[in-house]
């Protein structure tokens, strides 16, 4: 075995996924029911034509002030932000991090304590799984480019309020007019709530495709949510390879 797929199956392993492709190759029919089991959703369920969120502009976005913004005086404004309650706590402000010109942008909900500390998304233990995540989808972390819905983190990792959503809101559309990516993959009901200006359950809105503006967008389960709840991680698997087909079979 090539150590790239060594390494792969390692990484799939972390995500609770122990080599299935392979086995299901050689496995008998998984017959009826096998499906269901594994949390794919059953058939006849409600496609995204049916459940699209109707995706208005963001609030805030039309501000001159963020949306001419270029890459320096955004994170400039960023980190000396005072427009919600959360910088009074901040240790840093977390901007986003990653490849300004990437084709995946991973967007998840807001800075927590270790991100806090260091200024970087996702490097606490969540940041972890979804590094192996990303490493299971053929992807470095270093080549997509992330960031969250808040650049500040709620004290005691409490939800998101809408009022720091909505102040926060234009810093992360900016960033993503910026890169012009391919391919969204919101993690999470924050995440996906805040881009698609939808409240539909989390349920609802994985598992297939749906748009920010005209770019194709994959809601999956917030790496968090996975690490508590590690049988939920086969589907963000299947997301994430559904979000691989859809940019390998963009134009
Ligand atoms: N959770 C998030 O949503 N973002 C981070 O940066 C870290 C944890």
């Amino acid at each position: 075995m090539v150590l790239h797929d060594y390494l792969r199956r390692q990484y799939l392993a972390a995500m609770g996924i122990r080599a299935w492709e392979r086995r299901t190759r050689h496995a008998a029919h998984p017959g009826p029911g096998a499906l269901e089991n594994c949390g794919f959703p059953p058939g006849g369920t409600v496609r995204a034509e049916d459940q699209r969120p109707s995706i208005q502009p963001a609030a805030g976005c039309g501000q001159p002030a963020v949306s001419g913004m270029d890459w320096g005086a955004l994170e400039q404004a960023v980190s000396s932000c005072t427009k919600c309650r959360l910088h009074l706590e901040r240790t840093r402000t977390v901007f986003g991090t990653g490849n300004r010109h990437a084709r995946w942008v991973f967007i998840g909900e807001a800075p927590g304590s270790e991100e806090d500390r260091q200024g970087e998304p996702f490097v606490g233990r969540a940041g972890q799984l979804l590094n192996a995540m990303l490493f299971a989808t053929g992807l470095a972390r270093e080549e997509v480019y992330i960031a969250n819905v808040l650049k500040c983190r709620p004290p005691n990792n409490r939800d998101p309020q809408p009022d720091e959503v909505q102040q926060c809101e234009p810093y992360l559309v900016r960033q993503i007019e910026l890169v012009q990516p391919r391919m969204i993959v919101a993690l999470g009901r924050h995440a996906a709530h805040s881009l698609l200006r939808t409240e539909l359950a989390l349920g609802k809105l994985r598992g297939q495709q749906l748009n920010y503006h005209d770019i194709p967008l994959v809601v999956t389960y917030h790496p968090a949510y996975l690490l508590r709840n590690p049988a939920d991680k086969r589907k963000a698997w299947e997301d994430l390879r559904l979000a691989r087909r859809l940019v390998e079979a963009a134009p």
